[in-house]
């Protein structure tokens, strides 16, 4: 049977970082090990790109959602592709496909009776002319009093309340104080299929127990209908027949499922459309990987929605837990916010994706990165227990042996790979049932084992007195080694392929590993040649992922320029400057380094994020530029920066430098 396979999408609103990869990398192991058993099984995911916050950020960069959000397309699959993740394809939930889609869907709700038409009361700002959702009020806490607190939950006392029990609210955008409006939404009839739910949720086989239990306490509150509309201006689609009222953001998401493995048939070819996957008799499995945060979507409201339209509801629903960074939510101040691009300009994927296979299981327990232990459990299994059995067992094969392997034995090293070939169905068990950390653990015990054979018998002091005793232990660990090479592929595919490779042996899976015997190498073939696995992890490589970000100019922009004192003002010290050299930063997509002259004599290193806007750096020689010259020098990528240069535009491609005119460097802009 096909199986289909989704990570949640991502919002395009903002950067991949560590916390997603948790999803992105679970899924794609559990992708690659069915493929690994011969499953046929496709891996879609898509950014997810309409609401309320991509709106509104969008705006205050000012561009268009739509030219906004089509810059995270671009820069997620990118880093999606350099952490091995591969998707069957990559889309997007503002596409042609997903609102066909969700207009389908929807019209096959109202023909059910299925959505309801009722007036609400929401808080709603004159000024910007919107209705505001709980994120965009802030006001004081009634609780504990602590100010500039979102509407729905206070940060400092973490109680819940409704936004209008806020003291003093205020629209988050503008700070005017909201009025009450009323507008007519329209409600999916959520209660209409408790029953249903009720009985999906205990399954097993749907949702992890634990999980279910908790979402019980919905059912005991009675299921509330779901308010699936939103009044303009807003960012989605437009519902059919209605004023000025668009899809809320939720409805047409996991919609964007669909409308994936339609644009996927479509262009693949390999199935004549979506419904292969979603009609309600399709022979098929569906399979969703999510966060906790957000079961309530899809083990409530998608399933049933999926049943009021008459299509498939998921099979699966697994969920995985939050990451942590050392033991606390990840956090910008504390630099332990860590994109996947930076952590890419740093380090290897294959550390990472090691770690958390070496720590998930299939509960929603919450995972923590603590950085040296991910330094610690990389060098002590992957490199000194893993790595050091094939680089060992390789490299004196290619040494003084020639590269040759000794026909299949009947010695102790028999014994040895067949305990570990025992082995494998237990580590493709751990895999099926996701509990990675059983797999990791089941195959370093392998290693060791293997290790141990080697480190009793010697043979790097047998290659000259009885070599081919030395080749029959060594071509014994070569089989352990491709062994490890196939049970690995779906945690770190890129340093299987590399042992493969060195090994001169095709890929090694699940399928042929059910009926395998010993020996698995073809023993008349040459190896390849050796290399060491992946280097030792060191201290400060690691460290310097976590670098607290220099409070980003982004960062500054999201909470908007508040009004500030001339004294304040007075403080910047703007001047002249003169671009005389301008180098791309080394793995650094958007970063310059430019010396420029500011009148001083000797001319200053200034790092500018404007690579993307000056894809060839000579034009910028000879420019004139405004330079923030009292900034206190800071660490950009390694690069010590002395000041900064002022660009107008959102960014990207779109900058465009301030240009001071025909004034000589050193010149104060006043
Ligand atoms: N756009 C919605 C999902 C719609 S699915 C139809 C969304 N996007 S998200 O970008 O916020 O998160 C995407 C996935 O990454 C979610 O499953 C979420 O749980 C997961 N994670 C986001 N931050 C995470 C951590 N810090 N740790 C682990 N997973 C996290 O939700
Ligand atoms: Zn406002």
């Amino acid at each position: 049977m096909k199986t289909l396979v989704t990570s949640a999408l991502p919002y395009a609103n903002g950067p991949i970082h560590l916390g997603h990869m948790v999803e992105y990398v679970q899924t794609d192991i559990y992708v690659r090990f069915l493929r690994s058993c011969g499953e046929d099984v496709i891996y879609l995911c898509a950014d997810d790109t309409h609401g309320t916050p991509i709106e509104l950020n969008a705006a205050k960069q000012g561009v268009a959602p739509e030219q906004f959000v089509r810059r995270f397309y671009e820069e997620h699959q990118r880093d999606f592709a350099d952490f091995d993740v591969k998707f069957d394809h990559f889309w997007s939930t503002h596409s042609p496909e997903n609102r066909r889609y969700a207009e389908l869907i929807y019209s096959r709700l109202k023909e059910a009776g299925d959505i309801d038409r009722r007036e609400v009361e929401q808080a709603y700002c004159e000024k910007d002319g919107r209705f505001l959702p709980d994120r965009f009020i802030r006001g004081t806490c009634p609780n504990c009093k602590a100010t500039d607190q979102y509407g729905d939950v206070c940060e400092r006392c973490n109680k819940a309340y409704a936004a209008t029990e806020l003291i003093d609210p205020r629209c988050a955008t503008c700070g005017t104080p909201p009025v009450r409006r009323k507008s007519v939404h329209l409600f999916f009839r959520l209660s209409r299929h408790a029953d249903f739910l009720r009985e999906l949720i205990r399954r097993p086989e749907f949702l992890h127990p634990g999980l279910s239990a908790q979402l019980q306490q919905f059912f005991s509150k009675g299921l509330a209908d779901w308010d699936i509309s939103r009044d303009g201006p807003y960012f989605g689609f437009p519902i059919p027949g209605e004023e000025n009222k668009f899809f809320y953001v939720w409805l047409d998401a996991p919609i964007g499922y669909i409308a994936t493995t339609e644009k996927w048939a479509k262009e693949t070819g390999k199935a004549p459309d979506a419904l292969a996957f979603w009609a309600e008799d399709a022979q098929a499995r569906v399979l969703h990987f999510i966060g906790k945060d957000i079961v309530y979507f899809h083990a409530l409201f998608w399933p049933a929605v999926l049943r009021a339209a008459h299509l498939k509801r998921p099979d699966r629903i697994l969920v995985h837990g939050h990451l942590t960074v050392n033991g606390e939510k990840m956090s910008k101040t504390r630099g332990t916010f860590i994109t996947a691009r930076s952590y890419l300009d740093a380090l290897d994927p294959s550390y990472l994706r090691y770690f958390y296979a070496a720590n998930l299981g299939a509960g929603p327990e919450d995972l923590d990165l603590n950085l040296n232990e991910l330094r610690l459990r990389v060098n002590g299994e992957l490199v000194n227990n893993l790595g050091n059995l094939a680089n060992r067992t390789l490299s004196l094969i290619a040494g003084q042996l020639g590269g040759k392997l000794s026909p299949a034995g009947h010695g102790e090293g028999r014994t040895v790979v067949s305990d570990a070939l025992a082995r494998a169905a237990e580590v493709r068990g751990a895999y099926e049932r996701l509990e990675y950390r059983a797999a990791i653990k089941a195959i370093n015990e392998i290693g060791q084992a293997a290790n141990q054979f080697l480190t009793a018998k010697e043979p790097w002091k047998k290659l000259k007195a009885e070599p081919e005793a030395a080749r029959a232990d060594l071509s014994d660990a070569a089989e352990v080694v491709y062994l490890l090479a196939a049970l690995l592929e779906p945690v770190v595919p890129r340093l299987s392929a590399k042992l493969f490779a060195q090994l001169g042996a095709p890929a090694l899976g699940f399928a042929a590993l059910g009926k395998a015997s010993y020996p698995l190498l073809d023993r008349a073939l040459p190896l390849g040649a050796p290399s060491p696995l992946i280097a030792r992890l060191e201290e400060a490589q690691v460290s310097a992922i976590t670098k607290p970000q220099a409070p980003l100019e982004a960062k500054a922009a999201e909470a908007g320029p508040s009004e500030i004192e001339y004294a304040d003002f007075a403080k910047v010290a703007l001047k002249v400057g003169k671009v005389l050299a301008a180098e791309r930063v080394p793995k650094a997509d958007k970063l310059l380094k430019l010396s420029v002259d500011v009148g001083e004599g000797s001319p200053r290193t200034i790092v500018a994020g404007i690579a993307e806007a000056f894809p060839e750096t000579s034009k910028l020689v000879g420019r004139s530029v405004v330079v923030v010259a009292n900034l206190k020098p800071r660490a950009l990528r390694g690069v010590e920066s002395k000041g900064m240069v002022l660009a107008a535009g959102p960014g990207g491609k779109e900058l465009s430098l301030v240009d001071p005119g025909a004034m000589p460097p050193g010149t104060l802009v006043k």
